[in-house]
């Protein structure tokens, strides 16, 4: 029987004997050795994979605890702005704690897997005529009306579920690394990470947080985030580590995408490359323990990885012209 995420934790999230705890099976994601690009960057590289999670991003373990949390407190309906994500882990909770989920998303802006996922999962799905922040403003205001608990990361559980990963990291090292890097669009799963290396007490790794330099219109849809909402909190902890912001173009997040698939057998969406191209933009330590997180599946984005990549080739059931054309 698969653990919860919150069993595993259970003392050191905000849960009691009497919360009613919603799970999908989230957390214990593989921590895999990155042979051929630890060799090309000169770094001892270790790939956090949480594309690995029930829904495919590490919004679980954020969920679980936000959602059980909801239940807890009488919740009657939950609500999320998201490029997609969010949407999806919220609607598969939500659908499993028999909670009505709103989910918000910028019209025309949310890859097609994140989409799909959201409306099996019988969220009701209202497209928004605006910007991914713009739904933010407008999903903040229905949690403040009452009608609906907020379930973006503005909601303190959603941090404190996700600070797990890093105790996973610490567990598998048996230390902290060096450096941790990872995409930044609104910055929550950023300070999850201080948080959770600051309470595992076992030293804090230099934060590397790729963002994308277009971040109103960047190719990476999931960080396509014009006004990150903990700025000032992400600007905290990467001062206190020692860390910084990359920004990055999105022919540099591509490549690095294109290197975890090839190189790694690593598969995932665009934005979850952001923390690879970070490093491959240098400035860290040769020979340095660090892990990277690849935060969603690439199946998320079958559209713009289909659109990325050279088209199957059509052949007869012949073998001859088979061996010809796999020769090719
Ligand atoms: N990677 C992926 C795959 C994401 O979906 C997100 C954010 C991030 C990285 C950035 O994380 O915002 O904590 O800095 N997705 C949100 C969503 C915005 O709605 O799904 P962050």
């Amino acid at each position: 029987m698969s653990d919860s995420l919150v069993e595993r934790y259970r003392d050191r999230l905000p849960v009691g004997p009497d919360t009613p705890i919603v799970t999908l099976g989230e957390g214990g994601t593989p921590l895999l050795r990155a042979e051929r690009l630890s060799e090309q960057l000169g770094l001892e590289l270790w790939l956090k994979f949480d594309g690995a999670n029930p829904t495919g991003s590490f919004k679980d373990r954020g969920m679980t605890v936000a959602m059980s949390k909801a239940l807890e407190e009488g919740a009657e309906a939950v609500v999320c702005a998201s490029t997609g994500n969010t949407a999806a882990s919220a609607a598969a909770y939500a659908a499993r704690a028999g909670l009505p989920a709103v989910v918000l998303q910028p019209a025309g802006a949310v890859a097609l897997g994140k989409l799909s996922q959201a409306l099996a999962l019988g969220a009701r799905l209202l497209e928004v005529r605006g910007s991914f922040d713009e739904a933010l403003t407008a999903a903040r205001e229905l949690g403040r009306r009452g009608t609906h608990v907020l379930v973006n990361s503005l909601n303190p559980y959603r941090l404190q579920g996700q600070k797990t990963a890093a105790f996973e990291i610490v567990e598998e090292l048996g230390r902290a690394p060096d450096v941790l890097a990872l995409p930044y669009g609104g910055g929550g799963n950023t300070r999850a990470y201080a948080l959770g290396f600051d309470e595992a007490g076992a030293g804090e790794p230099v934060i590397v947080a790729g963002e994308a330099q277009e971040r109103r219109s960047t190719l990476a849809s999931a960080i396509r985030i014009a006004e990150p909402a903990h700025a000032a909190e992400v600007a905290v902890a990467l001062e206190r580590t020692g860390g910084r912001v990359v920004s990055l173009s999105d022919d540099a997040i591509l490549a690095a995408w294109r290197s975890l698939a090839r190189e790694e057998g690593l598969f995932c969406e665009p934005a979850s490359a952001a923390g690879v191209a970070a490093l491959r933009a240098g400035g860290v330590e040769r020979g340095a323990l660090v892990v990277c997180v690849v935060t969603g599946h690439g199946l998320k984005d079958p559209e713009t990885a289909s659109r990325l990549s050279s088209p199957a080739v059509p052949v007869g059931p012949d073998p001859d012209e088979i061996a010809a054309a796999a020769a090719r």
